[in-house]
């Protein structure tokens, strides 16, 4: 814009005309320069927040959700469901413990058991009033799915034998169906109850450091990691082994044009995969094919029997291949990643961007997130296109990129997961602790990165989730005070000022609205 008047002009076009010419120049500086903070990045043991933005905590791990059940720990992926205009129940994922806070690190059985009540996740009944989400103390919708929760295999499927399994764990992201259902995904399943070594049959428990298996040996690692259903409404839980079984991160619902359901979803383990689902159905996600991708050649490739008879030297049913998918993946030539994590779909384009958020064994200490485009737009083609969007690291200020959001705008909203023993030194001294990145859409900054917040000491914000109107950006600050030897000296003291506590925060503000307006 020019001067004033042609900037007066423009904003009568825009039907901003009977403004004053301060609000004029507020509203300007506000749609297209977001400049970052001098605050940021940021060491302190607090969430950091732009000027602008200001946040009030909304649940943290042990409080009351009903009579029976406290919320979980490590609270991670959040989605919601309207009840109506001021009323929606929400999911939130509850990762995993940190025994030093929640029972004790020697491992007995009583121990276990306290730990399995505090992962899986909650439903949670909020209401609006005066302009704030509360908890509705006691509602019905208010039910915890856990470690312990009977659940079923989808289609009557039995899994080593077992058509009901006990629990879920390791529930990192997710996603929402198109009937409106959440998906939960476990990912780092491993860590509780071991995990299968194919060459041997035998279970190898090195990366189970819950040591879950000692006490609950009928729980076998195929019990774990798959993507789990959650009926908000009943709390109902079933799971999928259409989407197969794997570290997986997140599970991002779209639908084709041909009316069929499609899924993507990654491997998040040094050099796996990125893999997408094709329902069979718009109703369900009961069957389908299961594609992982070669990005070299822009193919995915069907991890199907029937397809493939190299697949048949090692497999002998379609579920097997279903449970044991990284081994079919690599026989049919799949792409190693740089860790796949979170996957969301952007509102105009469609192109589907992913987040790797590093590979240290292969040097990539930043990440980077991989934009795919499918050929002619048509989510259940077998064909694509992809590019890398953005490279962490020193030039773009973000490092180790893991959830990732839209907003109406299609601004990309970020946020980073630097491991709590890497962070604040070499290589990612400079990045201070994890934080909430925004690259805006359009704009003087656009396709900049600026960091809006800041964690608190050891953890990653994630679970990003805006309300309908986005005025209200509901957050994960997750494993405050994760590297603690002794709960009496915690690391960090977020947010009560003393024991440090996973809770779930409402971001709200000027800053918020001007950017997902923009
Ligand atoms: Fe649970 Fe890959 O983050
Ligand atoms: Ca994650
Ligand atoms: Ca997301
Ligand atoms: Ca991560």
């Amino acid at each position: 814009m020019q001067n004033d008047q042609s900037r007066r002009d423009f904003l009568k076009f825009l039907g901003y005309g009977s403004l004053t010419l301060t609000q004029l120049s507020l509203l300007q500086s506000c749609s297209t320069a977001i400049t970052q903070d001098k605050k940021f990045p940021s060491k302190m043991d607090e969430l950091v927040l732009a000027n602008g933005l200001s946040y009030y905590p909304l649940i943290s791990w042990g409080d009351k959700i009903n009579h029976k059940e406290v919320f979980g720990f490590n609270n991670d992926y959040i989605n919601i469901d309207y009840l109506n205009e001021k009323e929606l129940i929400m999911w939130v994922n509850h990762e995993y413990v940190n025994p030093i806070f929640v029972s004790s690190p020697e491992r007995t059985k009583k121990n276990v058991d306290i730990e399995k009540q505090l992962v899986g996740g909650s439903l949670i009944h909020l209401k609006k009033e005066n302009n704030k989400w509360n908890l509705v103390a006691n509602s019905s919708y208010n039910k915890g799915v856990r470690g312990t929760t009977k659940i079923p295999f989808a289609n009557n499927k039995s899994i080593k034998g077992s058509k009901i399994v006990e629990g879920t764990l390791a529930n990192c992201a997710g996603g929402k169906t198109p009937w409106n259902t959440f998906l939960t995904c476990e990912e780092n399943y491993d860590t509780f109850y071991g995990e299968r070594d194919l060459a041997t049959n035998k279970i190898n428990t090195k990366r189970s450091y819950l040591n879950w298996e000692k006490f609950y040996p009928k729980n076998l690692p195929e019990h774990y990691g798959w993507v789990v259903e959650i009926d908000p409404k009943t709390a109902k839980a079933k799971k999928h082994t259409s989407m197969g079984r794997f570290a997986h991160e997140s599970a991002t619902c779209v639908q084709s044009k041909k009316k069929k359901t499609v899924v993507y979803t990654g491997d998040d383990k040094n050099d796996e995969h990125l893999y997408k689902f094709v329902s069979h159905s718009d109703q369900n996600l009961d069957s389908g094919i299961l594609y992982v991708a070669n990005i070299k050649k822009g193919q995915w490739i069907p991890l199907d029997l029937e397809r493939s008879p190299e697949l048949k030297k090692y497999f002998k049913t379609q579920i097997d291949v279903l449970t044991y998918p990284r081994k079919a993946a690599k026989i049919l030539g799949a792409t190693a990643l740089n860790r796949p994590e979170d996957i969301e779909i952007h509102p105009h384009t469609g192109d589907i961007f992913v987040a790797l958020t590093n590979n240290k064994k292969r040097n990539d200490f930043h990440g980077s997130i991989l934009k795919i485009s499918e050929r002619n737009k048509d989510y259940t083609s077998e064909y694509f296109q992809s590019e890398t969007y953005i490279f962490g690291g020193e030039l773009t200020g973000f490092s180790c990129p893991d959830n990732l959001a839209f907003d109406k705008a299609g601004n990309l909203w970020i946020t980073t997961d630097i491991s709590g023993s890497a962070m604040n030194k070499a290589p990612y001294k400079k990045f201070g602790n994890n934080g909430l990145f925004v690259i805006m859409a359009s704009g003087q900054s656009a396709g900049k990165p600026i960091q809006v917040a800041s964690a608190p000491n050891d953890a990653e914000l994630t679970g990003l989730c805006f309300d309908k109107n986005y005025q209200t950006l509901f957050l994960s600050v997750q494993h405050p005070g994760e590297l603690s030897q002794d709960k009496n000296y915690p690391t960090s003291n977020w947010p009560t000022g003393k024991t440090p506590k996973p809770s779930v925060v409402a971001i709200t503000g000027k800053l918020l609205t001007s950017i997902t307006d923009a």
